[in-house]
């Protein structure tokens, strides 16, 4: 067992924990943040999808002893960020609206890691083209088969994003 300070979602943290402890455990059973889901437990799904430095992670992969200084952000801390840089808040909108509109959660399981990767997507590349959407989204597995609508979606945030910069 050590200790680890960590930063998610914007707020410091310290947990004690075994240096294996994979991060999804440290969010799921010490912390309480239950949003990132276990479906896998072996990189082969991405529903425990985390953003460590706005860079997607597969938190069952990740030792906690391996986290270091980086920000974490899970999904109950995407729609709360209020970082400084500009357009953080629009993009998280844009997905907001988007995801509603477009009807896209059906059981819901799948969707963290979903909004999280298409946030990362969207801020590295806010017009994405369909290869770009696929490519960065072929590792997230949906058994109910939202993929159309994440894609169709994914395009409307982009469009909803640029709006936002024209006004
Ligand atoms: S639970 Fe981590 S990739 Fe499936
Ligand atoms: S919405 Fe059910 S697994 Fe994706």
């Amino acid at each position: 067992m050590a200790n680890y300070s960590l930063n998610i979602n914007g707020e410091a943290m310290t947990v004690s924990a075994p240096e294996d402890m994979p991060l999804l455990w440290v969010l799921r059973d010490i912390l309480g943040l239950t949003g990132s889901k276990f479906g896998c437990g072996v990189a082969q799904c991405r529903a425990c999808t985390v953003l460590l430095d706005g860079v997607e992670m597969v938190s069952c992969q990740l030792a906690i002893s391996d986290v270091g200084k980086a920000k974490i952000i899970t999904i109950e801390g995407l729609t709360a960020m209020r970082e400084p840089e500009q357009g953080t808040t629009a993009v998280v909108h844009a997905i907001q609206e988007t995801w509603i509109s477009e009807d896209v959660p059906q059981c819901g399981y799948c969707q963290p890691g979903q909004i999280l990767t298409t946030y990362a997507l969207l801020k590295r590349n806010p017009r994405p083209s369909d290869q770009d959407i696929d490519e960065a989204m072929r590792g997230n597995i949906c058994r109910c088969g939202t993929y159309n609508r994440i894609r169709k979606s994914v395009h409307k945030a982009a469009k909803y994003m640029q709006k936002g910069e024209e006004q």
